[in-house]
């Protein structure tokens, strides 16, 4: 059967009365989504343009001889193309989107409506800067609430994303090293940590040596010294860690790595865990990127633009990233010999603007103690979720956990489920799947994060569902399971084919 494109119509096993043929091939809205290439036609146009007649050309011969190959199409139909794609897609403003390690919360919409106001949106980042001091304020106050929040002195709010901020750190962590005569040989990385960390310690010309999982998930400062010498120029830890537990021994951590000369790098990826009850800045943090997609509410935005300021301790703040902004009389961004020991520009410009004030608004519309309530919130809700399902799934880790919860697949043990199956059958149950697979540091891992957004109806809607899934994994017949998801546009991918044989370009059917 063919889609009205032309194309094979594949949802066949989701039409609801197979009984019924439709003139389309169609069923509802189950429409296999063709490209806009192949949806449009490249001899039509969806706009009318005056005729430019007759005109010399100024290309001096580059100029283009063949058609662009861009298809034409109304306005509505490209409207509907992106609509039809979007319904296909689950989003936060859909359901619960208990994705851990990645801090799924509902972005507010009173944040899209500041970062829209004209004085925001429609600057441009060259120009003067008394003309856009209003923005440089929204800057300067995120900048101050960040601090404070922190406990820490400076902030660079260059970096476009959390692994960008860890770039950011460890390279002013290693410019404060060679101003000191060794950039030393390695970073220390726990087995959990996020696998940005070690990317970032190699990229910045670092070993990487690894500090293996201690049974109760954390890192322990006795075994840390077992792995620390003069040749170490920072630790990379997380905290909460990614396994969802706070590291108690922070502060012991932190006298060992300065006790060697070496610096504290903090992921601070999950601060929306304890912003308003610790400050890095007491436990003896050097740098620490904090993930404004995360913490502080600003959408995720499919790989950007993101936000990823990192905050610094006196020692490493000489090396940060320009421009600074300093407040004088006026607002200003300097750079070059003002900021004489700075590793440089990390972007072009001056970081993600409609961030900054999508960021602050939801700083100011929940106050300091607001803030406090969404970390305690974000927690009791994982605690929640961790004490409703603990006895039909296996804790990893025993006591409470901070704002994730870790689960492992001991209990789908001789069920002939894996993670992989439950978490496929979670679709077909209208939830996107927890974190799969990680962290690495226990097996199978199911990482659910519920964040503070949630109701306690909406949880308990969530549980009771992966409760039944719990109870089915035991019944003999589990290809609800193996097969899942069964009513998703589509079906499982050969994951192994797509990695190993993927097809990256598209070629235009013969007309
Ligand atoms: C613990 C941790 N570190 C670093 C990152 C990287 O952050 P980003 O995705 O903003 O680059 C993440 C992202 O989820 C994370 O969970």
């Amino acid at each position: 059967m063919m889609n009205r494109q032309g194309r094979p119509s594949q949802p066949e096993k989701n039409a609801p009365n197979k009984g019924i043929q439709t003139s389309t091939g169609n069923y509802g809205l189950d429409i296999e989504e063709p490209l806009s290439y192949e949806l449009g036609n490249i001899h039509t146009s969806g706009v009318d343009l005056p005729s430019c007649g007759e005109f010399e050309s100024s290309l001096g011969g580059l100029e283009r001889n063949s058609d662009i190959g861009i298809a034409g199409l109304s306005e509505p139909e490209v409207l509907r193309h992106y609509t039809r794609l979007s319904r296909k897609n689950y989003a936060i403003d859909m359901g619960l989107y208990p994705l851990g390690s990645c801090t799924m919360k509902h972005n507010p919409r009173l944040n899209e409506k500041m970062a829209r106001l004209a004085g925001f949106a429609d600057i441009h980042p060259l120009q003067p800067q008394s003309t856009v001091q209003g923005a440089l304020q929204v800057m300067d106050t995120l900048s101050h609430w960040l601090k404070e929040l922190t406990g820490m002195p400076a902030v660079s709010m260059s970096p476009k994303a959390g692994a960008h901020g860890e770039l950011c750190g460890l390279m002013a962590i290693r410019a404060a090293h060679e101003a000191a005569g060794n950039p030393r040989e390695y970073v220390l990385v726990p087995e959990s940590a996020h696998g940005t960390n070690p990317a970032t310690a190699t990229l910045c010309g670092y070993k990487v040596k690894t500090i293996p999982a201690e049974a109760d998930g954390r890192v322990h400062a006795a075994l840390l010294k077992e792995y620390l010498d003069e040749n170490c120029a920072a630790i990379m830890l997380t905290n909460p860690n990614t396994c969802g537990l706070f590291e108690r021994e922070i502060i012991e951590i932190a006298d060992a790595v300065h006790e060697v000369g070496a610096l504290f790098y903090c992921d601070g990826a999950n601060f929306n865990a304890i912003m308003g009850r610790v400050r890095p800045g007491d436990l003896g943090i050097d740098a620490m990127h904090l993930n404004l997609h995360k913490t502080f509410s600003t959408p995720h935005g499919g790989g950007g633009p993101g936000s990823g300021p990192v905050v610094f301790s006196e020692r490493v703040a000489p090396y940060m990233p320009v421009p600074l902004l300093e407040n004088d009389a006026d607002l200003a961004l300097v750079e070059g010999m003002d900021v004489p020991n700075s590793i440089g520009r990390l972007t072009a410009f001056h970081g993600q603007m409609g961030m900054f004030t999508r960021a602050l608004t939801y700083m100011l519309s929940h106050g300091a103690d607001g803030l406090k309530q969404a970390s305690d919130d974000a927690v009791l809700s994982a605690n929640y979720i961790m004490a409703s399902l603990q006895d039909v799934m296996s804790v990893s880790f025993e006591g409470p956990c901070m704002h994730e919860v870790l689960f492992d697949d001991r209990f789908l043990k001789d069920r002939g489920v894996s993670t992989l199956d439950f978490a496929k059958a979670m679709i077909d149950e209208g939830f996107h799947p927890m974190t799969m697979y990680f962290p690495l540091v226990v097996h199978g891992a199911m990482l659910i994060e519920p964040t503070e957004s949630e109701s306690k109806a909406s949880l308990d809607q969530f549980i009771t569902s992966l409760r039944s899934l719990a109870e089915a994994t035991k019944q003999d017949d589990v290809t609800r399971f193996t097969g899942a998801p069964h009513f998703a546009p589509l079906q499982r991918l050969d994951e192994t084919a797509a990695a190993r044989s993927p097809i990256l370009k598209w070629t235009p059917k013969a007309e």
